[in-house]
């Protein structure tokens, strides 16, 4: 009766027609099995400009990630494209004195962001440079759109945008990213572009982007936050899935050539829900608030970074994304090599 400790476990095997550990045993199975694999050439590299030469300013709550003027900034780029990394999402940093109401600077053919833009595709050609088009940039408001009072004016923002996207083309950006929400910018933006010749240049429409408290850290790097009021009338309420495909199906009837879901983790259902709604490539932006928490939990040991930052971009993929605009892109990169 009282045998060894181990038969009040039970008998030795029990009869279980499923045994999905057998698929686990070892690696090599493993990887046989994997359903989902994260490769640098899934990845967008944001980047921060900032004006002069020789200029890298780091930004407190994002470890790692600096504000890089165009001669820094292109060697950060060059090996981003060695490590795999096939485009590069730019954001420039212009100085108050800059802005105005109206983003007058975005259409400057010898600004930040044009020369910028004219230096990479110059030195590397077959990098896909990508260039975001909303006003809080270069606007003394520091909204998306056009401000009139306590109002975010949509169609008087749409021609600034088209304006903006032109001059991006025109100093050479492979797609033009619209981040800032207002209706109908994205057929706007696609008819101004083929009017100026511009065929060949794409959409990646931010298309679903809420109004996110996880866009924190991104505001302090580009000294951009709103000067007034928040971003509620244009960005997307967190608890609204439903009005996201309302947003991609618009997007992509306008002519969208790929559709985003701002931010990544937090929004893994809608993800999913976009991707089974469209046949365009959804791409999904890990913002820089995800990147400050990681970072931060690395700093105090509490997480492992490298293992937590690859484990956040494949369940971005494995959700549906089929490329994901991350600032882990270059350490990424190299932990997949
Ligand atoms: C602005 C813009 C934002 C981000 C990308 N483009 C901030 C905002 O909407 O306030 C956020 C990116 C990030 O947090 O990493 N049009």
């Amino acid at each position: 009766m009282m045998k060894e400790p181990a038969s009040s476990l039970g008998p030795i095997t029990y009869d279980l027609p499923d045994r999905p550990r057998r698929n686990r045993r070892c690696e090599s199975l493993r990887r046989l099995v994997r359903e989902t694999v994260l490769t640098p050439g899934d990845l967008i590299y944001p980047m921060f400009i900032t004006d002069g030469s020789g200029v890298q300013i780091p930004i407190g709550s994002m470890p790692g990630i600096c504000r890089w003027s165009p001669d820094l900034l292109l060697e950060q780029a060059r090996a981003a494209y060695a490590l795999g990394i096939p485009a590069v999402a730019l954001f420039p940093a212009l100085s108050d004195t800059l802005k105005d109401r109206v983003a007058s600077a975005s259409v400057d053919a010898d600004g930040l962001l044009q020369r910028t833009v004219r230096l990479l595709k110059r030195e590397l050609p077959g990098l896909v440079v990508i260039t975001d088009v909303a006003m809080d940039p270069y606007s003394s408001d520091g909204h998306d759109g056009y401000v009139d009072g306590d109002q975010i004016v949509n169609d008087k923002t749409l021609p600034i945008l088209c304006a903006m996207a032109v001059s991006q083309a025109e100093a050479g950006a492979d797609m033009v990213a619209p981040s800032d929400m207002m209706d109908g910018r994205v057929g706007a933006i696609r008819t101004a572009l083929d009017e100026a010749g511009f065929t060949g240049v794409g959409i990646l429409s931010y298309a679903a982007k809420y109004c996110s408290a996880f866009y924190g850290p991104f505001r302090e790097a580009l000294d951009s936050a709103p000067r007034g009021g928040d971003k509620k009338t244009y960005q997307m309420d967190p608890a609204n899935r439903r009005e996201a495909l309302r947003e991609v199906r618009l997007d992509v009837a306008e002519g969208a050539d790929m559709v985003m879901v701002k931010p990544g983790l937090p929004y893994l259902d809608v993800i999913a829900a976009v991707r089974a709604a469209v046949d365009l490539p959804v791409a999904a932006y890990q913002v820089s608030g995800e990147y400050a928490m990681i970072k931060a939990a690395a700093e105090k040991g509490w997480l492992d970074e490298s293992s937590v930052m690859l484990e956040s971009l494949l369940a971005i993929k494995r959700a549906g994304a089929d490329m994901i605009l991350t600032y882990f892109a270059m350490d990424a990169a190299r932990s997949l090599a």
